[in-house]
C-alpha cells in the first residue's frame, strides 16, 4: 500500500501527520468518539479508512499524541459544481467506500475532520485544514469543499428554522461549534445542505462551505512555484529548449574533458547550472527532473530552505576548524 510521510509538529508536541494502514483501528474509534450521534451506517469503519489510503494517500492525515490518535481527516478528489447544493454524504461516499474520488478530480473534498474531545482547542483542526491546504497547493487544485455540519442547530429547532439559523451564522450572529470554527479558517459559506446526513445533531443539516486554493491558511506553507506539479501533467517540468548537450554544455564538456582524469567517468552529458527540489536546470536552459539525488546525498531534494538557512547560520559562525588541532 502507498504510504505518503506528511508531518508537522505543534506547539506542545502534537503531530500532524499522513494516516498509515495501521492507524485504521484507532481512526474508527476516534471516529465514534468524535461523530457519536451519527448513523452508524454513515460512519467509517476501519477498512474505509484502509481504502482512503489505497487510493488517495496524500490526502489522509492524522492528529498524533505521541502514538495515540487524537484528530483525523479523510479527503477525495472529485469534479465538483459549487453551485450544485442537491448532494448528500451518500452520494459523495457511494456507501463508504470513496468510490467518488476521481484521481484527476479539481477539488480537494473534505469527507470528514475531527478531534477528540480531550483535544480541542489546541489548533488541530487548524493545522489539518493547512495540511490540506497544502495537498491543494502540491496539486494544483481549486480549492478545498466541504459540508460542514450545522453542530449547533439540532439544539435550537424548536425555536428557529434552518435559514434563520443559516443566516445567523453567514452575519456572524451565531456561533456554531463546527461552522464558527470553519469560518475562522476561511471557509465561505456557499448555501444550506438539506438532509445532508443522518446526525440529529445538526437535524441532517450541513452547509456547502469552499476555500479557494488562492486563501492562505494558517501554518501552511506554500510549495515553490517549480516543484508544484500542473493540472496537465508533471511532465510540463521538463523542459527542452536546445538539444541536449547544448552549446554552452558542450563547452563546459570539453574543458571538462581537457581538465579531469578521464578514470572519472561520468552517465549524461547534463551540465548543470542550478538545482531546486526535484528539478535540475542545465547551463542552456533545459530542465529536467532528478532521478539520482546525489546518489543518497541530497535525501531532501535541492537546496530546500530549511538546510539552506541552517547552512549560511553555521558558515557566519565558523566555515572549518581543523579536527586535527581543535574540536
Ligand atoms: C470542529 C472541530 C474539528 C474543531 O477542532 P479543534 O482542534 O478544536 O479546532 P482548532 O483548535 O484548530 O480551532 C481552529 C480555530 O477555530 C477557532 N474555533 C474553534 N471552535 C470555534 C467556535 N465554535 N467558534 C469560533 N471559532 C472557533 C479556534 O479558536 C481556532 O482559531 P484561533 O487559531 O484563532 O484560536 C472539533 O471541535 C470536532 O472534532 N468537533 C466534532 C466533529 C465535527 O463537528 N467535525 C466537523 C465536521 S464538518
Amino acid at each position: 500500500m502507498n504510504v505518503a510521510s506528511y508531518r508537522r509538529v505543534l506547539a506542545g508536541g502534537l503531530v500532524i501527520a499522513s494516516a498509515r494502514p495501521e492507524h485504521a483501528t484507532q481512526l474508527e474509534a476516534l471516529q465514534r468518539v468524535v461523530f457519536p450521534t451519527l448513523a452508524d451506517n454513515q460512519r467509517f469503519k476501519a477498512a474505509h479508512y484502509l481504502k482512503h489510503l489505497e487510493l488517495f494517500p496524500e490526502g489522509q492525515f492524522v492528529g498524533l499524541d505521541g502514538d495515540r490518535v487524537v484528530a483525523a481527516t479523510a479527503t477525495i478528489r472529485l469534479h465538483f459544481d459549487v453551485d450544485d447544493r442537491s448532494h448528500t454524504f451518500a452520494d459523495i461516499i457511494q456507501g463508504g467506500w470513496l468510490t467518488s474520488h476521481r484521481p484527476a478530480g479539481d477539488w480537494l473534498y473534505g469527507a470528514d475532520i475531527g478531534v477528540h474531545p480531550d483535544y480541542r482547542g489546541r489548533g488541530l483542526a487548524l493545522a489539518m485544514y493547512a495540511a490540506r491546504q497544502e495537498v491543494v497547493w502540491t496539486l494544483g487544485l481549486e480549492g478545498q469543499v466541504t459540508a460542514g455540519m450545522m453542530s449547533g442547530y439540532g439544539a435550537v429547532r424548536g425555536r428557529m428554522s434552518a435559514e434563520a439559523y443559516y443566516e445567523g451564522l453567514v452575519a456572524g450572529r451565531i456561533n456554531d461549534p463546527t461552522l464558527s470554527m470553519q469560518q475562522r479558517v476561511g471557509f465561505k459559506f456557499r448555501g444550506l445542505l438539506r438532509d445532508y446526513l443522518i446526525d440529529p445533531v445538526c437535524d441532517n443539516y450541513s452547509v456547502l462551505i469552499t476555500l479557494d486554493a488562492a486563501k492562505d491558511v494558517e501554518g501552511a506553507v506554500r510549495p515553490p512555484a517549480h516543484v508544484s506539479p500542473t493540472k496537465e501533467s508533471a511532465m510540463s517540468s521538463i523542459q527542452l529548449r536546445t538539444d541536449v548537450p547544448g552549446p554552452r554544455s558542450k563547452a563546459l564538456l570539453a574543458r571538462r574533458m581537457s581538465a579531469v582524469p578521464n578514470g572519472l567517468g561520468k552517465a549524461t552529458d547534463v551540465v548543470v547550472e542550478r538545482a531546486e527540489g526535484a528539478l535540475v536546470h542545465d547551463v542552456d536552459g533545459n530542465t529536467f527532473i532528478d532521478f539520482v539525488g546525489g546518489i543518497g546525498a541530497l535525501a531532501v531534494g535541492h537546496c530546500p530552505a530549511p538546510v539552506l538557512q541552517a547552512m549560511h547560520e553555521e558558515a557566519q559562525k565558523l566555515v572549518h576548524m581543523c579536527s586535527l588541532v581543535g574540536t
